[in-house]
């Protein structure tokens, strides 16, 4: 979700007001999945870098996060949208932290969209807690090194109970990843847009749905026997 500061400072306005209308933003993203059906939908929203800011923006984040735990997640609830955090939860304080268990036990039985908020997230960070709980388990003798396999890691990785992503969405200009989910996006589809994220519409999140649309998905096969797959299953 990047270009909130540039999108007040081009208004000459603090950074903050960028974070606020980052946070509206999310809302209309939210209301287009779930209209269109997209069954799960990761944010992120604060990266293990994003610690690292000016003392007075990330306090002021943490506000921003705080409040919008609090207003937001009853809606959220009754629409039916199943809401977890992904990330190093154990940095936030106990308000947030107890906020964000409430949401994931509030929402846990949902079944409508998946919605994952990435926070003090990094896809590196990622990696090394599932080698860390692979170790453990190691260690305690439930695991044989010889059985550790994709398959092992994935089974320890963020948002494991949920297909890989299909599209990725990055805003704001930059043509990078950034250290998202660098695990889970190998095959995914990538879509850039200049588009600053507090501007974000149905209208943007369309393009990106058709262009991908548009998209020939081959996991390392060829265009040919992709084909005759689509073949065979239609
Ligand atoms: C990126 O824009 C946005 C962020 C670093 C924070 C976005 C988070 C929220 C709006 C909600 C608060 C949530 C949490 C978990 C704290 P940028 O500041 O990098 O924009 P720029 O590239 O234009 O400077």
């Amino acid at each position: 979700m990047d270009g909130n500061g540039r999108w007040a400072e081009r208004r000459r306005r603090p950074r903050m007001i960028g974070h606020r209308a980052g946070a509206r933003a999310v809302n209309a993203c939210i209301d287009f999945c779930l209209d269109r059906g997209v069954q799960a939908l990761t944010l992120f929203a604060f990266s293990s870098e994003n610690w690292g800011r000016p003392e007075d923006e990330v306090g002021a984040l943490m506000k921003l996060f705080l409040n919008a735990l609090e207003s937001e997640v009853q809606e959220l609830h009754r629409r039916g949208v199943r809401v977890r955090f992904i990330g190093e939860r154990e940095r936030f304080n106990d308000a947030i932290r107890a906020r964000m268990q409430a949401a994931e036990a509030l929402t846990e039985a949902n079944t409508g969209l998946h919605l994952s908020i990435a926070a003090s997230y990094g896809g590196r960070w990622d990696i090394a807690q599932a080698a860390r709980s692979l170790a453990r388990e190691v260690a305690e003798g439930r695991l044989r090194p010889e059985d550790i396999d994709e398959a092992a890691v994935g089974a320890r990785i963020a948002l494991a109970d949920l297909p890989p992503p299909d599209l990725f969405i990055r805003t704001g200009g930059d043509l990078r990843i950034s250290n998202f989910l660098l695990w889970q996006l190998a095959y995914t589809e990538l879509w850039f847009t200049d588009t600053l994220w507090p501007d974000m519409n149905a209208a943007v999140l369309q393009q990106a749905l058709d262009d991908y649309a548009n998209r020939e998905r081959r996991f390392g096969l060829t265009g040919a026997q992709v084909a005759g797959r689509q073949h065979e299953t239609s």
